[in-house]
C-alpha cells in the first residue's frame, strides 16, 4: 500500500495551515505530488488558484487562525470534506520585530505575534483534534523555528511565540500518546519566503521554500519529536547557546 493511501483505501488527507504562501504552499505541492488529498487553509485563496485549478485533490478552506470564533465552523467545513485526517501541518505564522530605538516602541506587536503564532496554533489544534482522534495513528505537526535555539536581537515576540509553540507541542505529545497521535515540532532555519524577504540582516544557509518543504516532508515520514534543519545552522546556534557572551558580542547592536 502506498504511503499516501489510508487503511480504508482512500487517499490520506493532510490539513495545512498557511498554505497560501512560502513554506505552506511548497508543502501543499509536495503532498499533492505524493498523492495526498490536501485541505489548504489561510485567510486568502488567491495564490492557490493555479494549484486549485490543476489538482482535484486540493480544497481551500478559509481560516483566520487568530480568530477563535472561526474554530467550530472550520472544523465543520473540514468534516464536510473528509471523515479522516492522517496529518495536520500547523504552519501558518507571522513575524514582526521589536524596535527599541523608537521613542514609542510598538509593544502591541507582542500581542499580535503571540495571537497568530501561539494562540493561532492552539486554535488550529482545537479545530483538527477530533478528526485526528478519529483517525488511527495520525500525526500532528507544528512549525516552530530554529530561532528558539539561541537569542536573536529584535526577535522578542517571534522567538517567544515559537518557544511557546515548542513547549506546547512537547507537552501535547505526552497527552496525545494515549490517542495514538504522534506530535512533531519542525524547526526550520532561514527559508526564502515573503516572511523573510523583508529582513535586512544576513541569513546564513538560506534555503528555498521548495527545498525546505522537501526536507520537512521527508523527515516527517519517520515522525520525529523534533526536526531542526539545516544542521549547519543548528551547530551555529548550539555554539551561540553554549557561549552566550561571545554570541552577545557578535549579534547585539553596538552602543549608540
Ligand atoms: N521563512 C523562514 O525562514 C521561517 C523559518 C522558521 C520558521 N518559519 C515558520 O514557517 C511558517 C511559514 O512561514 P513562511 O516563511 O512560509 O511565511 P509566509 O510566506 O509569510 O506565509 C505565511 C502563511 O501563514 C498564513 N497566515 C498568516 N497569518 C495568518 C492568520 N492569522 N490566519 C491564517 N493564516 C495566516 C499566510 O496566509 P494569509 O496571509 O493568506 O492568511 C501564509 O499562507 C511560519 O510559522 C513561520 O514562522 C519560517
Amino acid at each position: 500500500m502506498s504511503a499516501s493511501v489510508s487503511k480504508n483505501g482512500e487517499k490520506n488527507v493532510v490539513w495545512i495551515t498557511g498554505a497560501s504562501s512560502g513554506i505552506g504552499l511548497a508543502l501543499a505541492k509536495q503532498y499533492l505530488d505524493d498523492g495526498w488529498k490536501v485541505i489548504a487553509s489561510a485567510r486568502s485563496e488567491k495564490a492557490l488558484t493555479p494549484l486549485l485549478e490543476a489538482h482535484a485533490d486540493l480544497v481551500f478552506l478559509p481560516f483566520d487562525i487568530a480568530d477563535a470564533s472561526q474554530v467550530e465552523s472550520t472544523r465543520q467545513a473540514i468534516f464536510a470534506h473528509t471523515t479522516h485526517l492522517e496529518c495536520a501541518v500547523l504552519n501558518a505564522g507571522t513575524c514582526e520585530y521589536l524596535d527599541l530605538t523608537e521613542s514609542e516602541p510598538d509593544w502591541q506587536m507582542m500581542d499580535r505575534v503571540m495571537s497568530v503564532n501561539f494562540f493561532g496554533l492552539v486554535n488550529s489544534v482545537d479545530v483538527c483534534l477530533p478528526l485526528l482522534k478519529a483517525t488511527p495513528h495520525s500525526h500532528l505537526v507544528g512549525v516552530g523555528s530554529q530561532a528558539v535555539q539561541a537569542a536573536f536581537p529584535q526577535a522578542e515576540a517571534y522567538g517567544a511565540s515559537k518557544a511557546a509553540v515548542r513547549y506546547f507541542l512537547s507537552s501535547l505529545r505526552m497527552d496525545l500518546k494515549p490517542f495514538d497521535i504522534d506530535v512533531t515540532c519542525l524547526l526550520p532555519g532561514f527559508v526564502d519566503t515573503p516572511l523573510t524577504q523583508k529582513n535586512t540582516f544576513s541569513m546564513p544557509f538560506l534555503m528555498s521554500a521548495d527545498d525546505a518543504a522537501k526536507r520537512m516532508y521527508k523527515a516527517l515520514g519517520s515522525r520525529p519529536f523534533e526536526f531542526a534543519f539545516p544542521k549547519r545552522l543548528s551547530m551555529m546556534l548550539w555554539a551561540g547557546r553554549h557561549f552566550p557572551k561571545l554570541w552577545l558580542s557578535m549579534l547585539a547592536p553596538k552602543k549608540k
